[in-house]
């Protein structure tokens, strides 16, 4: 199993790291434009390899797709992450450029990649790959659902007094401030529904909290955040590697589910070896319903934006 990470930025490296460090993937291959830094990151989580116990091979590369040949999975994370203040959808400008340029490249010397979108504004990036490239839409995934979930789980958590591993709960719709969705109402505490626990002020403050979660740490860090983002992408490619068929919302190409059209947005899907095998539908109730078709209108107002 070869998995290329485009851009050995701060998502990148976080993102190659934990994939090493789950231990499932024979290499690694992280691309960078600027010079020598994907090679500098790569030697260094390399020296880790003995410390943290994995086997898995990184390697760096200045720009060099012919490196990436024969990847099974591609995760670009490329482009410019957001600054204090900023929207994701701000950053369509430059990342489109960008996005469609490395995709191009990698199907080049990947003929049958899985590609994993993370740049931003992600839904629409994913749309754009999805345009611009040939590839099924089983083969592109747009990353965002999964991370918006933990950091639902890390506030449930929160509000609960409760450890994480007692929640569950899972945010649709787009990764956005304002076009998450997260699902409130379906969250459980061991199979018990958190509105037995919280009152539904507190639920919606949990709700509120975890839309703006990446603008949260932006504000705090003066830029995007990367352990969550690198850990939510290397769940979707060990799923994918390890053949898990496991559900995660992920932003795909809805064709009629949802009642939605020629748009991706995050629903809940099942990940196996062929990438996105199915798009789960599951019963919302009018207000989420609601919710994620405002969610949509936005994403599709993005979309517009794009230059196709
Ligand atoms: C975030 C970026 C990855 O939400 O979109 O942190």
């Amino acid at each position: 199993m070869k998995v290329t990470v485009v851009g050995a930025g701060a998502v990148g490296a976080s993102c190659a790291e934990y994939i090493a460090i789950k231990n499932f993937a024979s290499e690694v291959v992280l691309l960078d434009i600027k010079k020598d830094y994907a090679e500098g990151k790569a030697m260094d989580l390399m020296q880790t390899a003995s410390l943290n116990g994995f086997d898995t091979k990184i390697t760096g590369s200045t720009n060099d797709y012919a490196k990436t040949a024969g990847s099974d999975i591609a995760v670009i994370t490329s482009g410019i992450p957001r600054k204090p203040g900023m929207t994701r959808e701000e950053l369509i400008g430059i990342n489109a450029g960008i996005v469609k340029e490395v995709s191009s490249n990698i199907i080049k010397h990947s003929p049958d990649v899985i590609i994993i979108v993370v740049s931003n504004p992600m839904d629409t990036m994913t749309y754009l790959v999805h345009k611009t490239t040939n590839l099924p839409k089983n083969r592109i995934i747009g990353m965002g659902g999964a991370l918006d979930s933990a950091r639902f789980k890390y506030r449930l958590a929160e509000a609960l007094e409760a450890p994480i591993s007692d929640v569950d709960g899972m945010v649709i719709g787009g990764h956005s401030d304002k076009g998450m969705v997260p699902l409130t109402r379906l969250a459980t505490r061991n199979s018990v529904l958190v509105s037995e626990f919280i009152s539904d002020e507190r639920l919606n403050q949990v709700a509120a909290d975890t839309k703006v979660g990446g603008a949260t740490l932006t504000k705090m860090l003066g830029t995007s955040a990367w352990y969550a983002p690198g850990a939510a992408v290397s769940g979707l490619v060990q799923a994918i590697a390890c053949d898990q068929k496991k559900m995660f919302p992920c932003s795909t190409l809805l064709e009629g589910e949802y009642g939605l059209n020629d748009l991706c947005i995050g629903t809940p899907v099942l990940l196996g070896k062929n990438g996105i095998e199915k798009v789960v539908e599951i019963e919302l109730d009018e207000n989420e319903k609601k919710q994620l078709h405002e969610s949509a209108e936005g994403v599709k107002k993005t979309n517009g934006l794009l230059d196709l």
